[in-house]
């Protein structure tokens, strides 16, 4: 059976290893790339978490792997340092040849553009059939489903619901959220997605540069220990149940939740919450067991072990082999 997704993105494995803020380092990208999946860079976590020059970090990843790979661009509108530093990551993933790009958030249009200009294919994070359609006008080539199964911020629809929300769209749709392991992979084909895209099972890797204790706590945790905050970005976002995140609440204040409701607040509350946890995000990689926040999804019950990206790859590549 034809899979628009491996032809858009020319790899031979229909997995795709999430940007993750943090956890998606660049000898992680790359070893899922080699691998035959499809390894995509955050930028922000490339340059603020781990201190790469965005380009340096670009070539590290082509000094690893021939194979393609993926940027991430978040659209966040607004601020107009962030805006340029996007543009300039923008030319620099075209010029050193990228030919994949996920957008999340804002409106895709002008990245289609300039990528389509470029040969480049882009799909676009979505959790509605509004968004949806949104994506669609703008040119996208795929959708990215986030799912209620995700870790970090989490889509409010089952994997099951969007698609029967979403079947009739007409592009490659790939399920973002809740997959652990090759059954839950071949699940998820058997619904009609075209590819999977992890961000839980790839933290638990040999090549992830997260703390030991975020790996094993992933090991450890089962479906019910993934719970759901909105202290992070202001949206809902799944993490595992620790002391530390439930300190206070796993929700905002009632003063919050109100400023994140008013349309005059909503932004800069979620501005506010976001900077704050990047903060401690970025302190979770770089001084372990400073605040155990550590995002999941609730594909941790079915992941057992710390092993190699690519042999996660390689395990889904031959379980895609005996139904395609
Ligand atoms: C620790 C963590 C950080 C994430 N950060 C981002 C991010 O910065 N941008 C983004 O688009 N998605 C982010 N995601 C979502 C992943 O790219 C992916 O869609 C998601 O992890 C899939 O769900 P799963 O964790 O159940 O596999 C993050 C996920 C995790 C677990």
């Amino acid at each position: 059976m034809i899979n628009q997704f491996l032809i858009d993105t020319k790899v031979a494995t229909p997995v795709v290893c999430g940007p993750m803020y943090p956890g998606s380092n660049p000898e992680l990208v790359a070893a899922v790339s080699e691998a035959g999946g499809l390894g995509v860079v955050q930028p922000i976590t490339m340059t603020y978490v781990y201190k790469h020059d965005f380009r340096e970090g670009i070539q590290l990843i082509k000094s690893l792997t021939d194979k393609p790979f993926g940027v991430n661009f978040t659209l966040l509108a607004g601020n107009k340092r962030y805006e340029k530093r996007l543009h300039q990551w923008m030319d620099i993933a075209i010029e050193e040849g990228t030919k994949f790009f996920l957008t999340s958030l804002g409106n895709p249009r002008w990245v289609v553009d300039r990528a389509h200009q470029n040969g480049i294919v882009v799909y676009h994070d979505i959790t509605t059939r509004k968004y949806a359609q949104k994506a669609i006008d703008a040119g996208v080539d795929g959708l990215n489903c986030v799912n209620n199964r995700a870790g970090g911020q989490t889509g409010l629809a089952s994997p099951e619901d969007m698609m029967n929300e979403l079947h009739d769209l007409k592009l490659p749709l790939v399920c973002a959220g809740g997959v652990g392991n090759e059954t839950d992979f071949i699940k998820v084909l058997e619904m009609g997605y075209a590819a999977v895209q992890m961000g839980t099972r790839f933290l638990a890797t040999n090549e992830c540069i997260v703390p030991e204790s975020y790996k094993e706590a992933i090991i450890r945790a089962n479906e019910n220990d993934i719970v759901w905050t909105n202290k992070l970005a202001g949206t809902i976002s799944s993490v595992i149940r620790t002391p530390d995140i439930e300190k206070g609440g796993l929700m905002v204040n009632p003063i919050f939740s109100f400023l994140l409701k008013q349309p005059s607040t909503k932004k800069l509350m979620r501005t506010i919450l976001l900077l704050r946890s990047m903060e401690q995000h970025k302190k979770v990689v770089n001084r372990p067991g400073y605040d155990q926040i550590w995002q999941a999804g609730k594909g941790v019950g079915n992941i057992v072990e710390k092993v190699p990206a690519g042999e996660v790859v390689k395990t889904f590549h031959e379980a895609y082999q005996s139904i395609a």
